[in-house]
Parts: structure tokens; sequence; C-alpha cells
């Protein structure tokens, strides 16, 4: 499921953020990427210790935490500290997988990658290019968004960031494990969730509310792993 979480970050959230990571030092993109996406990867990051990530990535895991739509679509287990990046013109992303497991600084913060995160903190006007392209069955999905919204993909996807022409390109990106490994099942669970909560909506106090509700904690009972 590929899925856009407007608003993860408010105006002023993202506008102290930018202020925040203006002051700070950036490194080499490379340092974070495997093997083969370092032949394709240009850009720069904060360094992955640097005390501004750390802050930066607690506001964006706070706001995540109590965001309904997040916490039904990603039914997270384990989520990797924010790291972010930099695209100015020339810089890109060619096409790569994410690697499956990502290691922390902390030595129990070793995650499998089931989600994949972008959250935007440049507006689409600031610059050109530098759309994230993400390859499904469908063909390839081109993702440019607000800067305070985010993108959720799943980490399986072949996907890219195209070069951008004009302007930088400033966002936080990271991954998570999801209480559910497969995707299908997630997303099966996740369009549950809606029709539930739309039902409660459209018909408050329907009967069929508690024993559907009651189907969809059973169904994360047989799939999950916590
Ligand atoms: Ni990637």
């Amino acid at each position: 499921m590929l899925l856009r979480i407007p608003g993860v970050l408010t105006g002023e959230q993202v506008a102290y953020c930018r202020d925040r990571l203006a002051k700070a030092d950036w490194v080499d993109g490379r340092v974070t990427a495997g093997y083969g996406s370092a032949k394709v990867k240009k850009n720069t990051q904060l360094p992955e210790e640097s005390p501004v990530a750390e802050e930066l990535g607690d506001i964006i895991l706070t706001a995540l935490e109590t965001n309904a739509l997040f916490v039904s679509a990603a039914l997270p287990s384990r989520v990797f500290p924010p790291l972010f990046n930099r695209y100015g013109p020339g810089d890109g992303f060619g096409a790569h997988v994410d690697n499956a497991i990502r290691q922390g600084l902390a030595p129990e913060m070793r995650i499998r990658t089931d989600l994949s995160c972008t959250l935007f903190l440049s507006a689409p006007d600031e610059y050109d290019g530098g759309e994230l392209a993400i390859d499904d069955t469908y063909g390839t999905n081109h993702v440019k968004l607000n800067a305070g919204d985010m993108v959720l993909y799943p980490s399986t996807s072949l996907h890219a960031v195209t070069a951008v022409t004009r302007g930088t390109r400033i966002a936080a990106f990271f991954w998570l494990q999801s209480m559910i490994r497969d995707d299908a099942q997630r997303t099966l669970l996740f369009d549950l969730d809606r029709a539930i909560q739309q039902i409660g909506v459209d018909v408050p106090n329907h009967a069929s509310v508690v024993p559907l509700t009651g189907v969809y904690h059973n169904l994360i009972r047989r799939w999950a792993d916590i």
C-alpha cells in the first residue's frame, strides 16, 4: 500500500525544523547507502548521530504516535529514528531497494524494514524535479507532497528520487518494522479498520460495529508478531 498521510507536522513545526536544519552540518549521503545504492546516490544528509537529527526525529515520532491514519496503516512495532536528507540541483537517487535490515546507533535498534517513510519538509514550489518515484504493479507513482505531509510505502518497492533541477528538496526519511509483516495482510486490516470507523460515523451504535471490531482484533491476533 502506498499512502499519503497529510499534515503530520504543522506549519509551525515545519518552520522550526527548517530553521534547525539550515544551521546543521550536512555530510555525503552515501554514509547510509549499501554498496549498490551508493553508486546511484547523490545528496547530503545529517549524520545519524547528529543531535539536530535526534531532536527533530523526536518531534516527528511524537506526532506520529497520535496520528490515527499512520497507526492504522502501519501498525508499527519498531520505528527507526528519522534521518534527514537534502537534494540540491544535480542531486538525485537512482532506482534502488532499501536494505532489508537496518542497524541503528543503539545496539538494540535493529529492525526489519517493512515500510519506508518520507516526510517532505520543502514545499513543492521550492524545487523542480526531486519527485519520489515508487514502482508498484500499476506502474510508477510520482510523489511530491506539501511540506509536513508524509508518504508511506512498502520497503520492498523499487524507488528513486528524480534529479533536482532547481532549488532544494529537504525531507526526513525512515523505516519501520510493522507488527504485520505481510503488506497484503496489513492492507486488509487497514481497509477493515477504515470501514468500521466509517460505519461508526454514518450509523452510530450500529449492531455490527462490535463484532466487526472483534474480527479486526482477531485477525491481528492471528497475524501479528510483536
Ligand atoms: Ni530508498
